[in-house]
Order: C-alpha cells, then sequence, then structure tokens
C-alpha cells in the first residue's frame, strides 16, 4: 500500500491544488488531503468547511485508481504522517522561490521521521502565481479569480464575504 498525504492549509483550495492532487494519483494507491487545524491563523474557512470543500470536489478527479480521503490534523505533519502509516508527504512547487522553505520543511520532516519522504511535484506553470492568499485577497477586494478555485469554492468566498 503506497500511501502518502498531501498537507496543507486549504484556506481555500485552489486549483494549483487540485493539480497537484491530480499529478500524485498515479503514485499512490491512497492519498490523503491532510488539512491543517490553525484556528490561531485566523483562517478565512474553518477546518471543517475546507474538509468538506475539498470532499465535495474530490468525485470529480475520478481517483485513477487511487483512493482520495481528507483529513484533518493538529500538531506536526512527520507525527501526523507517521500515525497514518504514511511513506510520503507530497508538496507542490510553483517556482523556485517555494525551493527553499520547503527543502526546509523536507528536511526537518525527514529528521524527526526518517523512513517518511517528500516527494515534490511541480505544479502546471498556469498556477505558478496562485497562491490562497493571494486567491482571497484578490477576491476580497473584488477582483476575478475564475479558473483559479473550483466554482463551488468561489461560491463559498462570496457566501463567507456575505456574511461577514
Ligand atoms: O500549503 P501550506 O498552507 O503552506 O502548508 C504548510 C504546512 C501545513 C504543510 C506546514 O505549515 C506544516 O507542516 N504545519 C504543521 C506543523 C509542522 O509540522 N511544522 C514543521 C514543519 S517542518
Amino acid at each position: 500500500m503506497r500511501r502518502a498525504i498531501f498537507p496543507g492549509s486549504f484556506d481555500p483550495l485552489t486549483n494549483g491544488h487540485l493539480d497537484i492532487v491530480t499529478r500524485s494519483l498515479p503514485l499512490f494507491d491512497e492519498i490523503i488531503i491532510a488539512v491543517l487545524n490553525n484556528p490561531d491563523k485566523n483562517p478565512m474557512f474553518s477546518v471543517e468547511e475546507r474538509c468538506s470543500m475539498i470532499e465535495e470536489i474530490i468525485p470529480s478527479l475520478g481517483g485513477n485508481g487511487c483512493h482520495i480521503v481528507v483529513d484533518r490534523f493538529s500538531g506536526l505533519t512527520a507525527h501526523f504522517a507517521k500515525e497514518r502509516k504514511a511513506t510520503a508527504i507530497v508538496r507542490g512547487i510553483r517556482a523556485v522561490s517555494d525551493y527553499e522553505y520547503e527543502l526546509r520543511m523536507a528536511l526537518m520532516n525527514r529528521k524527526l521521521e526518517p523512513t517518511i519522504e517528500t516527494v515534490f511535484l511541480m505544479a502546471d506553470e498556469e498556477f505558478s502565481y496562485v497562491s490562497s492568499t493571494l486567491m482571497k485577497q484578490v477576491f476580497e477586494l473584488g477582483g476575478r479569480v475564475e479558473g483559479l478555485i473550483p466554482p463551488s469554492v468561489e461560491e463559498q468566498m462570496r457566501n463567507k464575504l456575505a456574511t461577514r
């Protein structure tokens, strides 16, 4: 069983994240999309909302023989990966600027759990500038984010802003 976790804040899920999940499907039997429970960071969406938005989108990914699961976690990613018996941590790299931070994180995770490898996947260049932070900023200021986040996520963002 080749099981990987794909950890992140996913506040909210972007098409860049979906691109990485899709690319990881042929490599693993199971992918756990691991949503960090980080209420201290004042996220736009609660961890429950983020998980249910992802769960709603999973059927559209097909799976390609890989089982896709959504789960939430607190604490260290490396410990969560070990607890779930994953052998890999998947992270997406958009541009060289991501690499330094990702390398430090991968090395720290390897120090914590030497048997778990980080697998870097290169996001499509179409998403090289897409981040959850940028999407929230642009959306909140009335900019267009179509094609960069799933339509259902965009709708949830619209609802969220309307109830503020
Ligand atoms: O995609 P993101 O939102 O930048 O994800 C960052 C994430 C959640 C992978 C990272 O912050 C993380 O692993 N946090 C959990 C705490 C932890 O393990 N910290 C040490 C990492 S070396």
